[in-house]
């Protein structure tokens, strides 16, 4: 999909659809608001968020429909509301065969982050997972161009860099785990920092034996798949301050449990085990062309948690890269396992902030189901700059609390913690885990087991992989 900024009058552009926006009991002014007050009057169209509809032949305008999209309550919008109207424009016009789309914006309404997430919001909106059929008619309807109405380049720019990195992301969790192996993971990620001017390194599993990083081959051991740490560096040439930021991502390319193996039911998800790391790189793609001036580097220890003949088992007792002992009482709390040599390796590297992404409990999703993202730190100033970054990109995200009363439960006669605290608490627990490995370094755990994957498609995304975080990283990391 070709992105445009269009510079001509409401008026005077040619497409298949012109879209407004139209709020709550405020019929937009203007072009063709006579029919436009036609549909409010009538009830068929009331303002209400994410509401579509269309109208022919519009009076006083060149395109060959107005499309009405619902902006909710006017004085409570903002651009993470046109982000997901822009989407969902885009997924209700689609299939009617339409291919030429402009969005007007009123006034106010016009700042770059607005024009920014309207090309966000159709961008992500345009992707399906759908690269498995082999239907040959599934592209005959394809939108060939979106144009922002008096937009400025360089907000529209900024859209499709960023919804194309969040895309990249997207794609590789939507990626089944015979394809996406680690080994592949590492070669996109490879290929990915070849086009984009990054450096990129990948550990291997004798380097990480050399190393001692016995959290991380613990969990490789089980598959014939060898296990990668990939690296993906990002320097400034003009750094602003001598902060140097690590995202590490959890890339589990497909977790069975192991030994603790999981259930049958729904284990097919598990190949967006990986989401985090997926979001790092994705973060990596954007940052390379946005150019921010803090340094940045990329972390994704890549393993696929399989119940082997070699696997570890249950009461298995790992030397972690920092030296402490950890005993593994289920192996399908992988995820820590994985983080916590490489959040220890990135502080080797010098990273003076972390940021971690992972898919890492089914407990988020009890706490917070598949709206927020869960928000874990030790450092209250840091995960402040982070959920402001959050709040700005429109995705959501909650802090949860860190008490020393949590730590307790990771207590065990036989070493010097174990990777499972219990029931209760689960995602807290976890993050506790993680907190032992990043000392004083600032640090940010994001546990995205519940909104990296969308079980059921939105108006304005297509089922399958979210790619929550991107936005977020990219955002920290400009306004360092
Ligand atoms: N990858 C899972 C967490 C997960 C659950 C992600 C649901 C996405 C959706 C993780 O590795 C896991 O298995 N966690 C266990 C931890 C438990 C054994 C302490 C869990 O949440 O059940
Ligand atoms: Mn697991
Ligand atoms: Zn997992």
């Amino acid at each position: 999909m070709d992105i445009r900024v269009e510079a001509k009058p409401i008026q005077e552009v040619e497409c298949d659809a012109m879209v407004v926006v139209g709020f709550e009991g405020q019929p937009p002014q203007g072009a063709a608001a006579d029919q436009i007050k036609d549909l409010y009057d009538s009830g068929e169209f009331s303002g209400k968020s994410l509401e579509i509809s269309v109208l022919h032949r519009p009076n006083g305008l060149k395109a060959k429909r107005l499309v009405l999209a619902g902006g909710g309550k006017r004085d409570r919008f903002d651009s993470a509301e046109l982000r997901k109207i822009s989407g969902a424009a885009l997924r209700s016009l689609k299939p009617k065969g339409v291919r030429g789309i402009a969005l007007a914006l009123d006034d106010p309404f016009r700042a770059p982050e607005f024009a920014a997430a309207a090309v966000e919001g159709a961008m992500l909106a345009d992707l399906e997972a759908d690269r498995y059929k082999t239907d040959p008619k599934k592209n005959e309807k394809q939108v060939a161009w979106f144009a922002v109405l008096g937009a400025s380049e360089s907000a529209v720019s900024r859209g499709r860099v960023v919804a194309e990195s969040q895309n990249f992301t997207r794609n590789l969790a939507n990626e089944p785990s015979n394809v996406l192996t680690p080994t592949q993971l590492a070669e996109r990620a490879r290929e990915m920092a070849a086009q984009q001017g990054l450096e990129c390194e990948v550990l291997d599993q004798d380097r990480m034996r050399q190393l001692g990083m016995g959290a991380l081959l613990g969990v490789a051991q089980g598959s014939a798949e060898p296990p990668a740490l990939i690296i993906v560096r990002y320097k400034p040439a003009n750094p602003s301050t001598q902060d140097h930021l690590g995202l590490v991502g959890k890339g589990v390319t497909f977790d069975t449990g192991g030994i603790s193996i999981k259930p049958a039911e729904g284990m097919e998800k598990m190949r967006y085990d990986m989401a985090g790391g997926a979001a790092v790189l994705g973060a990596m793609r954007a940052i390379a062309q946005l150019k921010p001036s803090v340094r940045v580097t990329a972390l994704v220890p890549a393993v696929e948690n399989m119940p082997g003949s070699r696997a570890q088992r249950p009461g298995d007792i790992v030397t972690t890269l920092n030296g402490k002992t950890v005993e593994v009482l289920n192996t399908d709390a992988e995820g820590r396992l994985i983080l916590i040599d490489t959040l220890t390796y990135a502080q080797r590297l010098g990273c003076t902030h972390l940021v971690d992404a992972a898919t890492l409990t089914g407990a988020i999703v009890v706490a917070l189901g598949a709206v927020n993202a869960g928000v874990f730190t030790n450092n209250d100033a840091f995960a402040a700059k982070l959920m402001t970054a959050a709040k700005t990109e429109g995705e959501k995200m909650w802090r949860m609390p860190m008490d020393e009363e949590y730590k307790e439960a990771l207590k065990t006669p036989f070493a010097d913690l174990q990777n499972i605290g219990g029931r209760p608490a689960g995602s807290v627990t976890a993050a506790m885990f993680l907190r032992d490995f990043v000392g004083d370094t600032p640090w940010i755990h994001l546990d995205i087991a519940g909104t990296a994957w969308l079980d059921d498609p939105k108006p304005y995304m297509a089922k399958g992989a979210s790619g929550i975080g991107v936005r977020t990283f990219v955002q920290l990391a400009e306004s360092w």
